[in-house]
């Protein structure tokens, strides 16, 4: 058992949400061809699809939209984002975007140099690995192989294999590799962290092979607070003395601020020194995002965001929501429930292949399960696994994903203690329950990113 820790804020906003019955439910997912993606959210009662941009703002923040200067060019509240980077994250050069994706776009075309190039990564997030391969890279994830045995505790999950990295380099030629992502946290391998010891040893590796090392940067304060935790030497650092030893050891980032900015819209580029990197970025980002000072925000977008690198980087703040995550993986944990341990960050990821041995990959075992969970309660999680994969581009054939994972992704600032245990409630009551549980089959399957739009039902 966790124990409950009061919230350091008190809230004075609410947004009300309703709880529609059973048969409303089972209506609703039906007509969403048992695709959460595809359900209103009017329909859902506790949202955790995603942690990205649902956050609540603080009355901090919403004052300072209030100060927007909507300028084309060279908004003060461009200037006061870039003194916040520059003070927390310790790099000289930003430029917004309209969210993380918008980044990568601009900024990988520019270290892609060939096609069929390596892009090396802890784990690459989809939109980064899309956006890898739409630039003619490959997307390399070297991730410790203890990331994928969700019942082996380990305190850096996220870390790299530095030795399968170097090996990787050694064997397809640095000449062939064009640049190294550390993600911060490891969203994909289920919110886990990644050691500053091992940061660093992706370093040495960049600096052997003389290639830049970007981070991944959008829960790089959760991964902070993880290093202050658990790794020797940092217990008495300050969070934000952390996030500035973790960035050194970089060249640059790309963030979706949708994190741990706690902003519902934005992203940046950040650049430590680079100029010529930074100049080409700069060109870049008026074709695709625009002018360099906005890069697709408005001014109060950015003023926000300037503020809430702030309060995601306080560590009393940090502490409540990784309690929080933290409180609801336990109580799952204590009922016999299989997750992903530790609990990551910013989300509990449910082992569904555990959850749900007799349903076989191709038919979504954790798709099942997260039907399953809006059914009970209205509980919208995600399923992260084989459906989310896809198709083998060459046989056609399902890939079986490493992992099925059910995803409860929690917002910032927005869910009480009473939230989590209702859902964890839900999904006891369904774990008891499992054997009945069935898999589905596409009744259309979209070519691409199949995840949002297919339509499923049950097998009989
Ligand atoms: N990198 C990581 C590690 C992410 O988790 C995400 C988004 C992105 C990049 C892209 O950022 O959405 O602002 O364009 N993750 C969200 C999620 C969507 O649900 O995990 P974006």
């Amino acid at each position: 058992m966790i124990e409950r820790k009061p919230e350091p804020y008190k809230i004075k906003m609410v947004e009300t949400i309703k709880l529609i019955s059973g048969e409303e439910r089972e209506k609703a997912i039906e007509a969403a061809g048992y695709n959460q993606f595809a359900l209103k959210s009017n329909d859902v009662f506790i949202d955790l699809l995603t942690d990205s941009g649902t956050g609540a703002m603080s009355d901090n923040q919403w004052a300072g939209m209030m100060l927007g200067d909507e300028s084309y060019a060279g908004s003060r509240n461009y200037y006061n984002l870039e003194s916040a980077v520059q003070d927390i994250i310790g790099y000289k050069y930003v430029i917004p975007t309209h969210q993380g994706r918008g980044a990568e776009n601009v900024l990988f075309p520019l270290l892609i140099k060939n096609k069929g190039d390596y892009v090396l990564n802890n784990m690459h997030f989809d939109t980064t690995k899309a956006h890898v391969e739409l630039k003619g890279g490959r997307a390399i994830n070297l991730v410790i192989e203890d990331a994928y045995n969700t019942e082996k505790e380990h305190p850096f999950k996220g870390n790299f294999d530095l030795e399968k990295t170097e090996a990787f380099i050694q064997e397809k030629g640095v000449q062939n590799c064009s640049f190294i992502i550390v993600t911060v946290t490891c969203n994909s391998a289920g919110g886990q962290p990644i050691s500053m010891e091992n940061i660093r040893g992706v370093r040495e590796i960049a600096n052997k092979h003389g290639l830049k090392v970007i981070f991944d940067a959008a829960r790089f304060a959760e991964n902070a607070y993880f290093i202050k935790q658990r790794e020797d030497g940092y217990q008495n650092k300050g969070i934000i003395e952390i996030i500035r030893e973790m960035f050194s050891y970089g060249d640059g980032l790309t963030m979706s601020a949708k994190k741990d900015a706690i902003v519902n819209m934005g992203g940046m580029i950040a650049i430590k020194e680079d100029e010529e990197l930074f100049t080409l970025a700069r060109s870049m980002v008026v074709p695709i995002e625009g002018f360099p000072t906005y890069g697709g925000l408005s001014g109060r977008d950015m003023e926000a965001l300037a503020r809430g690198l702030y309060e995601g980087s306080d560590e009393a703040y940090l502490e409540s929501r990784i309690n929080q995550v933290a409180y609801l993986g336990q109580r799952l944990i204590d009922a016999g429930i299989p997750i992903q341990r530790p609990t990551g960050g910013h989300a509990v990821f449910v082992d569904c292949k555990k959850f749900c041995p007799h349903i076989p990959y191709y038919q979504f075992p954790a798709q099942s399960v997260t039907v399953e969970l809006y059914k009970e309660a209205g509980v919208r999680g995600v399923e992260i696994g084989s459906f989310l994969l896809g198709r083998d581009p060459e046989t056609g054939e399902n890939i079986e994903s490493p992992l099925e994972l059910l995803r409860l992704t929690i917002p910032r600032r927005v869910y009480t203690y009473n939230h989590m245990d209702f859902i964890a409630d839900a999904l006891i009551k369904i774990w008891d329950r499992r054997h009945e549980l069935k898999g589905y089959e596409f009744t259309y399957e979209p070519q691409v990113l199949r995840h949002f739009t297919a339509k499923l039902k049950p097998v009989e």
